[in-house]
């Protein structure tokens, strides 16, 4: 089997939707979605390594998602804080590479920099790298890396174009699962994912437990990676 047809894919993203439906069907704002979402973060950050994947990103804050009620958005910056405090360094003290991309700017001062310097802390050759998409919204990525290669000047290959993205040094998607039921890439990951295999399940993502997880890397397995070839 060759390397980019292994049975576990070793690059994986995840659109984590659902969160807002799973508190609301509890009666509970839907800040407390966003919270079991975080927990389930961390346990899927568990299974992803027990599994032997090398790259997780997680799309935590679209572009578009910045348009929320200030309320919503005060609980997930808390979150992120709380996360980049009492989780992120334990991931990093464990051989874990804690990466961030998008735009930060428009997150509180405080809590980039917290990111910033949990990132900066991680090492280059660690055994696992874990990458948050938050402010994220892929055309703009494209966009950012077609104006850098103007300003560059010359013509650029697509390997070239790969490496002015956000993503540099993390290897395209092999596998994206949405939870949530929707069918659809929503600004994820689009450059990237030109042959990524894709899952969806209706699953909301506090849900998606290790059952589920690991019922999507078995359809993974079977799936037929052809990369446009017969
Ligand atoms: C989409 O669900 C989810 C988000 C906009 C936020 C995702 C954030 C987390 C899972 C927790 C954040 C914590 C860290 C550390 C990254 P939705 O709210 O749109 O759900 P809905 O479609 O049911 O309304």
């Amino acid at each position: 089997m060759s390397e980019k047809n292994r049975a576990v894919p070793q690059s994986v993203g995840i659109i984590m939707d659902g969160n807002g439906r799973w508190a609301k069907r509890r009666l509970m704002p839907r800040s407390f979605g966003h919270d079991a979402g975080m927990k389930r973060i961390v346990k899927l950050v568990e299974c992803a390594r027990a599994a032997g994947i090398r790259y997780l990103t997680l799309f935590a804050l679209s572009t578009e998602n910045l348009a929320r009620p200030r309320e919503e958005l005060e609980g997930l910056f808390g979150l992120f804080r709380k996360y980049f405090e009492e989780y992120a360094p334990k991931l990093v003290a464990e051989d874990v590479a804690i990466g961030v991309i998008g735009d930060l700017s428009a997150l509180p001062a405080d809590v980039s920099g917290k990111m910033l310097e949990v990132c900066a802390r991680s090492k280059r050759d660690a055994a696992f790298r874990l990458v948050f998409a938050v402010n994220y919204g892929s055309r703009a990525e494209i966009v950012r890396a077609a104006n850098l290669a103007v300003k560059a000047g010359g013509e650029v290959s697509e390997e070239g174009f790969s490496r002015l993205m956000y993503t540099c040094g993390v290897p395209d998607p092999d596998f994206i699962i949405r939870t949530g039921g929707e069918l659809r890439l929503s600004n994820f990951l689009l450059w990237q994912s030109a042959y990524s295999e894709l899952y969806f399940t209706k699953t909301l993502f506090p849900d998606f437990d290790e059952r589920q997880f690991k019922r999507a890397l078995k359809e993974y397995s079977r799936r037929n990676r052809r990369f446009g070839k017969v």
